[in-house]
């Protein structure tokens, strides 16, 4: 054994024992001999043995009810113990096994064999802790990984999303405040316990950076339609609608490469379904009801609302009480009704955003 020295603790009721022991292994441990359980977790208190040698009958508490006890507690079940007993039979050896003990050694012993088989559990003690504080250290650094991938990918999708905004001249701040208003109704819809099945399979940091992308496809429409100063006639209006497949296929072709991404299934659901309408009159698929992903569902109820309050060259800026009538006349309609029920239910949290985004403007300018 090199380094330093290691620190056996006897535990034995008769007094003869405990001295015999202490003058066989002095020369190679650190010895600290006990005459019963109640002084050896008295000692526990002080020193952290690496290892223990433990009689079986004693007095008051025995060894099997001892090792019991280290074993429950956090702090000493990783101790080895090795039992030093004259029961010598196959039942109780098997029992202080089953116990935990690391091993069991019947006296009269032979004490080179003694020793030998102490080292020999605390190499395997020592071996173990190895494994355990390397596996830690790999954990961390997993983690670490992890957390830095997760900020590289949100910091991507950031600059993404903003070269959006730069070129959808109209909408500054929309998609920031979208994913408020996301953020806000999942609190809500958890508040209420709905859609409780759902909600609690995601993982929302994933969908909150994914709810940035749900309108990338708008990156295929040309300027003069995006940034048109009016109304859009009916094939302009068909050529936005295309936004959705554009969209579908960019995000499609990524999951190509990363068929198991959480975040890309969910960005999926949002930039394919933010159109569609619960009674089925929305686009791309005209899907219906809960057939409509519950992401997008609850994006559209935000990303209305905040076109609404926004102004935009072919309408006015609605007051938030105009937006708010608007989204609960399409309860059922447009919106699904649980989300526009728990909107109602936080509206003037809608109404503080719309003014905090507004107070940084002013500060901006
Ligand atoms: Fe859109």
């Amino acid at each position: 054994m090199e380094g330093k020295r290691k620190t056996v603790l006897i535990v034995d009721d008769n007094q003869s024992n405990l001295a015999t022991g202490k003058n066989l292994l002095k020369l190679r441990f650190e010895v600290y001999p006990v005459p019963s359980a109640a002084r050896m977790f008295e000692l526990l208190q002080k020193v952290t043995p690496d290892l223990i040698l433990l009689d079986v009958e004693m007095p008051e508490t025995d060894g099997y009810e001892a090792i019991k006890c280290l074993k429950a507690n956090r702090d000493f079940a990783d101790i080895p113990v090795i039992f030093l007993t004259s029961k010598n039979d196959e039942r109780s050896e098997m029992y202080g096994l089953d116990l935990g003990a690391t091993d069991y050694i019947f006296k009269p012993f032979s004490p080179p064999l003694l020793i030998k088989r102490i080292e020999n559990q605390l190499l395997i003690a020592q071996q173990k802790q190895a494994i355990k504080s390397h596996a830690g250290e790999l954990t961390k650094l997993v983690s670490q990984k992890n957390a830095e991938v997760h900020s590289l990918q949100n910091a991507i999708i950031m600059a993404i999303a903003n070269l959006m905004e730069l070129r959808d001249k109209y909408t500054g701040g929309h998609i920031a405040r979208v994913q408020s208003y996301v953020k806000m109704l999942i609190e809500g819809l958890v508040r209420h316990d709905y859609y409780m099945d759902e909600i609690s399979m995601w993982n929302l940091d994933l969908i909150l950076p994914s709810v940035q992308l749900y309108d990338i496809g708008k990156i295929g429409i040309p300027e003069s339609i995006l940034n048109k100063p009016g109304e859009l006639n009916l094939l302009e209006r068909e050529i936005m609608r295309t936004h959705v497949d554009i969209g579908i296929e960019a995000v499609n072709k990524v999951i190509e490469n990363m068929p198991e991404s959480g975040f890309l299934r969910h960005a999926l659901h949002v930039v394919g379904s933010h159109h569609e309408k619960w009674d089925g009159t929305g686009y791309p698929k005209g899907l219906r009801e809960e057939e409509i992903p519950l992401e997008a569902r609850l994006l559209a109820v935000a990303d209305v609302y905040d076109a609404l309050i926004s102004w935009r060259p072919y309408k006015k800026a609605y007051t938030h009480d105009e937006a708010k009538a608007i989204i609960e006349d399409g309860s059922g309609t447009h919106f699904d009704p649980v989300i526009v029920h728990v909107f109602r239910g936080m509206e003037k949290e809608f109404y503080k955003v719309t003014q905090r985004y507004r107070a940084d403007a002013y500060e901006g300018e």
